[in-house]
């Protein structure tokens, strides 16, 4: 039986954290489908066209250990703002999302565009200087260049014609700026839980 937790929201806003959780507790799959733009984005930091990158993107492409740095979220961004990378990765993500025994999948445009039929939605957000925090508390650095370029990412990403980020009319909506993880992880179980029957 196909079910899916489709999961949007911006950089660093908990969704990673909340995929896994949701996908461990109900023993669904999870895709953190931001690994694939990070993975075309690399490979278009070496010279590769994206398309031809998206299209021919392999399983070892993401496994690289290069692809959470700040510099990897900026190239991804880039390059998801091109029609063509996305449509090319749309038919894995949907074959993804409907596999029988669930999946959750985390990224932009989960509920509005790779599937819209999701049986939960949830938008996944928080402030930017919280988001910001937990990125510079991850990667280090110069905490104020950290939040430019969170706020650039997210600005790129809700501004981009194709698949922008935004919530679903029926996404449920989960604010981590003051929500403990523990918190947020038990609000969307409960939903999982709920549609579940
Ligand atoms: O989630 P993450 O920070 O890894 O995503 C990196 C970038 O990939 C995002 O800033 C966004 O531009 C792009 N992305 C997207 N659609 C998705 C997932 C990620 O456009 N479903």
């Amino acid at each position: 039986m196909a079910f899916t937790v489709a999961i949007d929201g911006p950089a660093a806003a908990g969704k990673g954290t909340l995929s896994r959780a949701l996908a461990e507790r109900f023993g669904f799959a999870h895709l953190d489908t931001g690994l694939l733009y990070r993975a075309v984005g690399a490979r278009a930091a070496e010279g590769e066209d994206p398309i031809a990158a998206a299209r021919g993107l392999l399983p070892a492409d993401l496994a690289r250990a290069d692809l959470r740095t700040l510099a990897a979220g900026q190239a991804a961004s880039r390059v998801a703002a091109i029609p063509e990378v996305r449509a090319a990765l749309v038919d894995f993500q949907r074959r993804f999302a409907r596999q029988p025994g669930g999946a959750v999948l985390d990224g932009r445009d989960i509920g509005t565009v790779i599937c819209p039929e999701a049986e939960v939605k949830l938008f996944v957000t928080a402030s930017a200087e919280v988001r910001a925090h937990r990125r510079w508390l991850e990667v280090g650095g110069d905490a104020a260049q950290v939040l430019d370029e969170v706020r650039e990412r997210d600005a790129r990403d809700m501004n981009r014609a194709d698949a922008p980020l935004r919530p679903a009319a029926d996404a449920v909506l989960i604010d981590t700026s003051t929500l403990s993880i523990a918190d947020a992880v038990a609000q969307a179980a409960d939903l999982v839980q709920r549609r579940i029957g």
